[in-house]
């Protein structure tokens, strides 16, 4: 057996729930040299930390990410805070030699994910931007699909990514309504998610143009006064690819009626392809290359053996999850660590995403197209 990695987490909230349930689970379904160790989890918030850390099993507790850092029995810090605070806690980990794995949007801007990266690169350590999307089996079949030809050339990749808590002017004022706290609003949180959907299935985007919109000014604080919204509700943008392809990208917090609606829509010239999040264990697959008394959309149930993730888990038709995407995504970067090979998406990845997601202020802001950096 191999030394098994200790994982310090820093956020204890949503996505510390969801990246603790998979540390738990991984090592009975990937094939490691030893499951990850929950060594400490780290909080602000004081009143929760107990609770949480019983619960899933953290052995330790710190309320300084910084304390967390610098312990030497800590080999991968996992960044599940507030935007604002990604870039210190990676740059800061990667100089003392951790791994990092960390939630999306990367980086308040660009300049903030270059510096990310570039921190990880010059430490070599194993780096991973929590892009949990790229690891439905049906997005992974999809991805094969197309290497394989089986879409031809792809004309459009068409994208959109509903939510609705914020439909209710009562939702109270969060950290992500504070732009200086999240870097932009449905825009970072939901865009970057499609984004790197599309460029992980179609390529590099070349140019964009984008309409954003607060719908709802102001919201309660828990203090009683009232907080600008400065993060956009919607996100709506065209953009080119680099190879051809025209896309666009929608995405809203007030799409009344839909709770987590990830949509992809890819027509190439031999075929297509959908998927929806809500549906996740299924891809709707279309050939020109059928019988055209038979031809049609066919829904592929995504959880055979030969599907990808699968084999480790459950007979054919017995579903996954949501909850499944982050034990892929954590049983990934362990074997990586590991091995000491590379795991996408990675920070360069998150870097070029979070391009794509300031060209679409920018483009915003100016009301005309913006060119994406090509590096
Ligand atoms: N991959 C996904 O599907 C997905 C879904 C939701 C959120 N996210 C991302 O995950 C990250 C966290 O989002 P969330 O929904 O869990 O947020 P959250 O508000 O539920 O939790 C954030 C946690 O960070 C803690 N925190 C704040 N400042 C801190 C500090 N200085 N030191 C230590 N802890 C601190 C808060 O107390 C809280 O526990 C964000 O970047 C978000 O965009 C990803």
């Amino acid at each position: 057996m191999g030394k098994a990695i200790n994982v310090g987490i820093v956020g204890t909230q949503f996505m510390g729930r969801a990246h603790s349930n998979a540390y738990l689970d991984v090592g009975y379904y990937f094939d490691l040299d030893a499951p990850p160790v929950m060594k400490a989890a780290c909080d602000i918030n004081k009143n929760d930390l107990d609770a949480f850390c019983k619960r899933y099993g953290w052995q330790t507790q710190e309320t300084d990410w910084k304390k967390l850092i610098e312990r030497d029995d800590i080999d991968l810090v996992d960044i599940v805070t507030p935007n604002f605070l990604h870039k210190p806690v990676a740059v800061e980990a990667a100089r003392k030699g951790k791994h990092i794995i960390c939630e999306k949007p990367m980086a308040m801007d660009a300049q903030e994910a270059r510096e990310m990266r570039d921190a990880a690169r010059e430490a070599n350590v194993r780096n991973m931007l929590a892009f949990n999307y790229r690891r439905v089996p049906a997005v992974c079949l999809a991805k094969k699909l197309i290497e394989e030809g089986k879409l031809g050339t792809i004309y459009h990749f068409n994208a959109v990514y509903y939510q609705d808590w914020q439909i209710d002017p009562n939702v109270p004022y969060l950290w992500r309504h504070d732009k200086s706290k999240g870097g932009s609003g449905a825009h970072g949180d939901m865009n970057a998610h499609i984004v790197d959907l599309g460029r992980y299935l179609v390529g590099e985007i070349s140019s964009v143009c984008c309409a954003q919109e607060v719908f709802v000014k102001e919201r309660k604080k828990p203090d009683g006064t009232m907080g600008q919204v400065t993060a956009d509700d919607a996100a709506y943008f065209m953009a080119r690819f680099r190879e051809g392809a025209l896309g666009v990208f929608l995405a809203s917090r007030m799409a009344c009626g839909r709770k987590n609606f990830l949509r992809f829509e890819i027509f190439g010239s031999q075929g297509a392809i959908n998927f929806n999040l809500e549906r996740l264990n299924e891809l709707e697959y279309y050939s020109l290359k059928d019988d055209p008394a038979v031809q049609g959309f066919r829904n592929l149930i995504v959880t055979e053996a030969v599907h990808p993730y699968i084999d480790m888990w459950w007979p054919p038709g017995h579903i996954l999850g949501w909850e499944h995407t982050f034990i892929h995504e954590v049983g990934d970067l362990i074997k990586a660590i590991e091995k000491g090979t590379d795991v996408q998406a990675d920070f360069h990845d998150g870097m070029r995403c979070q391009q794509v997601i300031d060209a679409a202020i920018k483009s915003h802001d100016g009301g005309k197209w913006v060119d994406v950096p090509e590096e």
